[in-house]
């Protein structure tokens, strides 16, 4: 089931917050960063502490500079949505 670029609210974000299944969003953006982890140059510990919620602070307070978006392209899971939590 992949390919497909769609909304993800908080609440499904949260439910990706383990090392087999890690998800992360940075500026409104949802990754899956499974499978990034082992080639974190930071360790994948450091990376999962922003497994499963909004990691913007936690991802500014160390490398603002990061091209996380260029790096997670094909991990982009889809927009963070805060409105239409029941909606389809
Ligand atoms: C380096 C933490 C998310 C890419 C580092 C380092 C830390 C860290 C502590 C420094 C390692 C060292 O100097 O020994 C974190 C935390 C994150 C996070 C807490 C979010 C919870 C990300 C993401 C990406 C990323 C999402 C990109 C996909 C990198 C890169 C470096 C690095 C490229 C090397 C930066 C450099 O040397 O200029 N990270 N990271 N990190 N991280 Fe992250």
């Amino acid at each position: 089931v992949g390919g497909r670029i769609r909304p993800v609210t908080p609440a499904e974000l949260a439910t990706h917050n383990t090392e087999k299944d890690a998800w992360l969003a940075i500026r409104g953006r949802v990754y899956n960063i499974t499978y990034y982890l082992p080639y974190h140059p930071g360790g994948p510990e450091e990376l999962l502490k922003g497994a499963g919620i909004d990691a913007t602070e936690l991802f500014d307070k160390v490398h603002p500079w990061v091209n996380y978006d260029s790096l997670l392209a094909k991990c982009l899971v889809g927009p963070l949505r805060f409105d239409r939590p029941d909606a389809e």
